[in-house]
């Protein structure tokens, strides 16, 4: 039974389905949920569903990423995770806490990589007019938002879509896609799936 710790900075929508997907004869199950934000509504997300949590507050450490990623591998390492799920998760991590888990950390972002790496991935896709966007599941490395693709899902962009509409109906299909692409990342299958 692979060990599934799951990094949120926020709402956790990503984190509650990812949750609720390990149940069964799912091959994992969650063992934490950090977050680096003690206010983030998902830590009472992950508490109501019996998911041990820990908060490490970033701000503390200021510019000192090391520091804040020290303080957090401490409830970390402690639930011996065999693999990390970035989910909502708005921190950069140095290269040497990715490379602590490289080949076994996972994150979702909301465009259709390459395309958009970054942050307000909906408004730049819009404002491009791109007939599509979407979301992708990849493994973490060095380089921001830019892994192995393991999943993609999209969606048409409608028009009159305003960067929340688009968010919303990519969100959805994020919801669908991380728990379809952990369940099989749990078996050691990484051939990319596309929803
Ligand atoms: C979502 O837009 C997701 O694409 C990104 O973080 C945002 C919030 O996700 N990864 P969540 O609701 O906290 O899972």
């Amino acid at each position: 039974m692979k060990r599934v710790a799951i990094l949120i900075s926020g709402g956790g929508s990503n984190m509650v389905r990812l949750v609720e997907s390990m149940t069964g004869d799912h091959p994992a199950r969650p063992v934490l949920v950090a977050s680096n934000d003690p206010a983030a509504g998902g830590l009472a997300r992950a508490a109501a569903l019996s998911v041990p949590t820990a908060a490490v507050d970033h701000k503390p450490f200021g510019p000192d990423r090391a520091a804040f990623e020290t303080a957090l591998l401490q409830p970390l390492l402690a639930a011996e995770p065999d693999i990390l799920c970035l989910a909502g998760f708005m921190r950069i991590l140095t290269p040497a806490f990715v490379e602590r888990f490289e080949g076994r950390m996972l994150n979702i972002h909301p465009s259709l990589l390459p395309a958009y790496p970054g942050l307000h991935t909906h408004a730049r896709a819009i404002a491009a007019g791109d007939a599509f966007a979407g979301c992708s599941v990849h493994l973490v490395t060095p380089k921001l938002d830019d892994g192995p693709i393991l999943g993609q899902a999209r969606v048409p962009v409608e028009p009159g879509d305003t960067a929340d509409s688009l968010a919303a109906r990519v969100l959805a299909l994020e919801h669908r896609l991380y728990p379809a692409v952990l369940r099989r990342f749990a078996v050691g299958k990484t051939a990319r799936i596309d929803l």
